[in-house]
């Protein structure tokens, strides 16, 4: 699975929003570092936080369990597996916000938004 994947520390230092339609083509134009905006591939066994681990990316995590949301991650294609239990409230997980701990990508093609942990609707699940 090829995963494009953007640092949201980037949008809030340029000032986008995830709701910008071309942020990855933006990300794209602007001079990005290479664990800020880039490509990975995750392999089928692989949670989307392993497959970023295991290709050298040190992106958040805590418990790695599904119930902390250090992990989360937001969706801007693709899709990623969501375990029955987990921290995500439905609102959360509807509008996109998935953790990376424990969902596996079940797209062939995926655009996330990693460290999402900062923005204010999670912080309040942060444990
Ligand atoms: Fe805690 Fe993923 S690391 S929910």
């Amino acid at each position: 699975v090829r995963v494009e994947f953007l640092d949201y520390e980037v949008l809030d230092d340029y000032g986008w929003s995830l709701d910008d339609g071309d942020l990855f083509r933006k990300a794209s134009h602007a001079d990005l570092d290479e664990s800020e905006h880039g490509r990975l591939l995750v392999q089928p066994d692989e949670s989307l936080l392993e497959g970023a681990e295991n290709r050298g990316f040190g992106w958040p995590f805590s418990c790695r369990g599904g119930a902390c949301a250090n992990c989360a991650v937001y969706l801007v294609e693709g899709e990623i597996s969501q375990p029955a239990n987990h921290i995500m409230p439905d609102d959360l997980a509807d509008r996109g916000f998935r953790l990376s701990c424990n969902g596996y990508p079940v797209s062939d093609e995926l655009r996330v938004v990693f460290n999402v942990k900062h923005l204010d609707e999670l912080d309040d699940l942060i444990l």
